[in-house]
């Protein structure tokens, strides 16, 4: 008995699961319509691939002949058939309760999520995940690192251009490497790690097999759940020592119609952060805090729901009818709330590892003397000159008006 009610769910899970790959991924429950009698033959009378999708649509389906099929009567299909009930034991009206959500159950487990047995929303989201979100954030990265390469081959690095002088600036303090480091160590080994969750089984197991790739997963998942941490620690390190050097003022915008001087010679004037720079601390604080805020909704899973009331927010905003989008659903299962959780998390670090690639790219191998100021914390005075003249003169007056002090990395 008990093995056979396993099976049973088992069955009707991976039927919900199977078919409801088919429903549109945010489609709102549409108005009932009449019932359509289905042929059912093909499954011993028993529901029909046709039946699920109108019921995923929302339509009505008329589930009385599943009352016909308790196993009373000589229309039962024969225990040895593959849709085979074990007569009038196999409790339809329980399954069909815990299906549709409305039987008496109680669960040892609790928490919103016990409530949901049977969620038959999940299937879109294992295909979004399994297919474009791996398929073009994959490319995404791909495309990323050749433009970079095809960028470099035809640019070149970009060289300090005048006579070096010999001389060091401090540039960045122990602290501010430190929490740079954090963030970008903790960074790189969750983007890493994050990649294996998603396409490991796809590219992993295929190379190593299944045994070996199980303890590359757990162990990725590890790191993941724990280094998470320090990622939110450095975040909040560099955004409260960098903010101030950050707010966009007027010499972001000459810097931005030269494009930093990146393709002619000349190089426009900067503070301590020029607009290029500024565009990737604030990708990395809005892209990573987001990151970090759907990263612990996931942590602890169903205790943070965020997207219902987002969407509620959208809605009312009325920005998704205008981008085609429809009504966003406001009601969402706490599995639901996870899938989006999830989606969010995994589409906003794609976007994050792009512009990441190419801030990497220009601190090491991309220009002469850069890596230095997160290095040693010392830069090539000529290199601070060419890159950040407005600094250099605010350090240089500084130092003037109180000789003797070592200079302060401002
Ligand atoms: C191997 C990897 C990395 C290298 C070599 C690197 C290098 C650098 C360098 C040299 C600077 C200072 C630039 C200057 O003096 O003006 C810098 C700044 C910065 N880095 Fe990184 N970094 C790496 C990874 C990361 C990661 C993963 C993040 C974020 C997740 C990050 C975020 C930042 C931010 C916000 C700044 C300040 C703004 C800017 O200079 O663009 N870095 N990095």
């Amino acid at each position: 008995m008990p093995a056979f009610r396993s099976s049973m769910t088992v069955l009707l899970l991976s039927f919900a699961m199977l078919f409801s790959a088919l429903a549109p991924a945010l489609a709102q429950d549409g108005p009932p319509s009449a019932t359509v009698e289905s042929d059912r033959s093909a499954t011993g009378g028993a529901t029909t691939l046709e039946d699920i999708l109108r019921r995923q649509e929302g339509l009505k389906v008329d589930n009385a002949f599943r009352r016909q099929n308790t196993g009373a009567g000589d229309d039962a299909p024969p225990v040895s058939d593959q849709l085979g009930t074990l007569g009038g034991a196999s409790d339809p009206d329980l399954w069909r309760g815990v299906r549709f959500n409305d039987a008496d159950i109680s669960t040892q487990i609790r928490g919103p999520a016990a409530e949901v047995l049977i969620q038959d929303r999940g299937m879109w989201w294992l295909q979004f995940r399994e297919g474009p979100l791996l398929t073009y954030g994959g490319w995404l990265l791909v495309g990323t690192i050749v433009l970079l390469a095809l960028f470099y081959l035809l640019r070149g690095r970009i060289r300090i251009d005048g006579e070096k002088t010999g001389r060091t600036i401090e540039r960045f303090k122990t602290v501010e490497r430190f929490g740079h480091w954090l963030l970008a160590g903790s960074f790189i080994l969750l983007g890493l790690t994050g990649l294996v969750s998603l396409m490991g089984r796809k590219f992993l197991i295929p190379a190593f097999g299944h045994e070996p790739y199980s303890a590359i997963a757990t162990w990725s998942k590890w790191i993941h759940n724990n280094v998470a941490w320090a990622f939110i620690i450095g975040l909040v390190m560099v955004f409260v020592m960098w903010v101030v050097h950050n707010l966009p003022d007027r010499t972001d915008v000459k810097w931005l119609a030269q494009a930093g001087g990146l393709f002619g010679n000349g190089h426009p004037p900067a503070k301590k952060f020029n607009a290029g720079q500024k565009l990737i601390f604030w990708s990395t604080i809005v892209l990573g805090g987001s990151i970090a805020v759907s990263g612990v909704s996931l942590l602890f899973p169903f205790e943070f729901p965020l997207f219902a009331k987002t969407f509620g927010w959208l809605n009312a905003s009325g920005l998704p009818e205008l981008a085609g989008l429809g009504t966003l659903p406001e009601t969402l299962s706490p599995q639901e709330e996870m899938q989006f959780a999830q989606l969010w998390h995994a589409i906003v670090s794609f976007v994050l590892m792009a512009i990441i690639l190419a801030h990497i790219y220009i601190g090491s191998i991309g220009m002469e003397g850069a890596f230095d100021a997160m290095g040693s914390g010392d830069v090539e005075e000529q290199w601070a000159r060419e890159h950040h003249s407005l600094w250099v003169d605010e350090v240089k007056s500084r130092e003037a008006a109180a000789p003797g002090r070592t200079t302060p990395a401002e």
